[in-house]
């Protein structure tokens, strides 16, 4: 059976967790494969809204078993925290695995998050503070403790004791925020305790999935530009959300992957900071944020606005190896008398080819767009692409004429059912 991929286009915050959940339906499992509790996920069925950080976005189904993959980063009180919420609103999580390769994230990363980005001055990274690159740095320095490690709680206790101790002392070394060694000690062994009954070896239950003819659905956090490889260095996250991350973060090999879903927003949000050459300040930009509610889930931070750029879209075309583009929130264009999409770059009056592959450069590029005409109408109701309005398919057709790939899904709302699938 193929593995789909689903992966963000953009900065993050295109719509990923309503798309996920939409495709959840036709799949048994859902594996997050990158990221931690950086991200936010918003998932609004009927009446009711979901926000998720760390289980997958499949969990409202009770026939999807959703997966913590190894390349996650795992924040235990998060973690717990959202599925009690869940829990109490009814979604099981009982069938939720976390695999046994998983990184796990201590106070202290967190701390020297804060560290890093007092550090940087007015160069801040603007991360989420969620400890995120330490965990990852911790990692790859091999000095990581792993979701598995929980399954033997002394061996476990000892090794928080160790690394604690460690990291507290070059905390103090730094500045960073201290803390209480054993009380840290003890509340990670209990939290390890409740992790236990959720570890698995993901690896082989997911081959065993494949191979007994399973649909498995693998589900990016963050985006292609906030790639720690592809995005706009530093001003990233430290992982890997390019479809190729969805391989060394779930154990499955690029073989069975034929399906890449790219989800694009009909329009650019960035939260942190880094070059945006289509970003828009003033008037415009705030009637973006005001009709999409584009604010942080995870910080509430405003999300800064910009027109649709298929430069970048075009790239993560080629990063992906994207099958096609799910467009989402087109509805939150539907009152504009224009619409801007960004089709080229200039520097200093020359055009210059592709994505710059450095970033003082991109800071400095000017975006060259097209001008289309807004359609005016309530998209909310459609359903067919051929109900929609003449303007709003034609934008659809020039994003499509200018990436290359189909756009198979188009958001028109933020509920599971406000999409047109063509
Ligand atoms: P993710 O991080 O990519 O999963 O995206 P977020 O959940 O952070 O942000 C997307 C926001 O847009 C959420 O509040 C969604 O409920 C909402 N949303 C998703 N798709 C659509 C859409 O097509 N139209 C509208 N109006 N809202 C949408
Ligand atoms: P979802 O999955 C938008 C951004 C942060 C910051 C940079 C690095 O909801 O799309 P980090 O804490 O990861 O070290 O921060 O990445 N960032 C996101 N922006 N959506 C996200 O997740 C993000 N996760 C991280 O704002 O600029
Ligand atoms: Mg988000």
């Amino acid at each position: 059976m193929p593995v789909a991929v689903v992966v963000g286009t953009q900065w993050g915050d295109e719509g990923k967790a309503k798309i996920i959940d939409l495709l959840a339906g036709t799949h048994s499992h859902v594996v997050r494969y990158q990221g931690g509790h950086n991200a936010g996920h918003t998932v609004v069925v009927g009446d009711q809204r979901y926000a998720l950080q760390l289980v997958p976005s499949g969990v409202l189904y009770g026939h999807v078993t959703p997966v913590i993959g190894n390349g996650v980063v795992v924040d235990m009180p998060t973690l717990f925290n959202e599925i009690d919420v869940l829990e109490g609103r009814g979604v099981s999580c009982s069938r939720l695995k976390v695999s046994s390769l998983a990184q796990l994230i201590f106070p202290w990363h967190q701390a020297f998050d804060a560290v890093a980005e007092n550090g940087r001055g007015d160069a801040k990274i603007g991360t989420t503070l969620k400890g995120i690159g330490p965990a990852y740095a911790d990692k790859a320095l091999r000095i990581g403790i792993r979701a598995g490690d929980v399954r033997d709680l002394n061996r476990f206790e000892k090794l928080v004791r160790e690394r604690a101790t460690a990291a507290l002392a070059m905390l103090k070394s730094v500045g960073g925020e201290s803390f209480d060694i054993e009380e840290v000690v003890a509340r990670f062994v209990v939290l390890a305790q409740r992790l236990v009954p959720y570890i698995a070896n993901t690896v082989d239950m997911l081959h065993d999935a494949i191979e007994a003819n399973k649909s498995v659905l693998l589900e990016g956090a963050q985006a292609t530009f906030l790639d720690i490889d592809h995005g706009t260095y530093p001003f990233v996250t430290s992982s890997n959300p390019t479809a190729g991350g969805a391989c060394a973060g779930t154990g499955i090999g690029p073989r069975y992957i034929t399906r890449v879903v790219g989800i694009a927003k009909a329009y650019t949000t960035r939260v942190g900071a880094g070059p945006y050459p289509t970003e828009l300040h003033g008037a415009l930009g705030d009637a973006i944020v005001d009709i999409g509610h584009e604010f942080g889930t995870v910080t509430g931070r405003r999300r800064r606005p910009g027109w649709l750029d298929l430069v970048m879209l075009r790239h993560a075309v080629r990063l992906n190896s994207l099958t096609e583009i799910a467009l989402t929130k087109l509805d939150v264009l539907d009152t504009f008398d224009t619409i801007q999409l960004g089709i080229g770059y200039t520097l200093n009056g020359k055009k210059i080819a592709g994505y710059p592959d450095d970033i003082e450069l991109l800071g400095r590029v000017e975006a060259e767009y097209v001008e289309l005409k807004g359609w005016k109408t309530n998209l909310r109701e459609c359903r067919t692409f051929e109900s929609m309005p003449l303007a709003a398919r034609t934008f659809v057709e020039t994003v499509e004429r200018h990436v290359g790939v189909p756009v198979t899904m188009i958001g028109v709302g933020p509920e599971r059912d406000d999409c047109v699938i063509r």
